[in-house]
């Protein structure tokens, strides 16, 4: 199938997840578009015929129209950990593959880093589409777009969600918030129909820029393996029934750190 890279010893490695415990205190993330989730060999057989017959086809907006074609997502389709960037860029829209420029390397050495590998983990962008010369996703793109990416959520069932940089932080979590105030801030929130562990990170292409910057990524990735350990299976995965209620706020977060050089904040063009 064009533009996505999973693979029959991806998909039947995981045993079904049993025993999952239900957990609380959850606001609701936005409000997302998903049908019913069936379990594990059914949810991975359904996130290839969504990929094949409604991302890897789908015309609905202009930017199909100047697309070598669909980046439709890579990796584990039953991963604990998913990554979602912004879009693709040259090398990502003429192979198919999400993040395998510049920026694509930077991510799989910091996976590499805390002991994962591509395979390990779920890689989808914002947009499926690359926005002609780089440019930013428009916010009618991103609302044309958003319900492959939610699905996929829904499909592949992450106990955390890494966003790397804004377009896709904003998205997930519903907040304004710009990735230098809230990267590193881990956020429970519902996705999916599902509790997930949102973990904001700068975007690989804006570490390319600042060695200060890479740093503070690194330091940010170093917590993945501690966050995804403190996130356990849950009771509602694969759930097609109503989605769990938000109990409570979330626990006050801590003071954003010392805000990183402003580049991150804007668009780069370094993918
Ligand atoms: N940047 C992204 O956000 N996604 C890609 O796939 C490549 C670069």
């Amino acid at each position: 199938m064009p533009g996505c890279a999973l693979t029959a010893r991806r998909v039947y490695r995981r045993p079904v997840r049993r025993h999952k415990r239900r957990r609380r205190g959850l606001r609701p993330g936005p409000a997302l578009p998903w049908g019913p989730v069936p379990d594990t060999a059914d949810r991975i057989a359904e996130l290839e015929r969504y990929h094949r017959e409604e991302v890897a086809v789908c015309t609905r907006c202009a930017l199909s129209e100047t697309r070598t074609q669909v980046v439709v997502g890579s990796g584990d389709p039953d991963a604990d950990v998913m990554f979602v960037g912004e879009a693709p860029g040259y090398h990502e829209d003429v192979q198919g593959i999400p993040f395998v420029g510049a920026s694509g390397k930077l991510l799989t050495t910091l996976l590499e880093g805390i002991g994962l590998t591509r395979d390990d983990v779920f890689v989808a962008n914002v947009l499926k589409c690359r926005p002609p010369g780089n440019r930013d996703p428009a916010p009618a793109e991103i609302r044309t777009c958003e319900p492959h990416l939610f699905r996929q959520v829904a499909l592949v069932r992450p106990r955390l969600v890494c966003t790397l940089g804004n377009f896709a932080t904003k998205l997930l979590s519903g907040r304004p918030d710009g990735i230098s105030r809230v990267h590193g801030h881990e956020l429970p929130i519902e996705l999916g129909g599902r509790p997930v562990l949102l973990y904001p990170l700068f975007h690989p292409a804006a570490a390319l820029y600042t060695r200060a910057m890479l740093a503070t990524l690194e330091a940010d990735f170093a917590r993945i393996p501690e966050l995804l350990a403190a996130t356990p299976p849950d009771a509602t995965a694969g759930a097609a029934g109503p989605r769990p209620q938000a109990t409570a706020p979330p626990a006050a977060a801590p003071p954003p750190p010392a805000v990183t050089p402003a580049p991150a904040d804007e668009q780069l063009g370094l993918f």
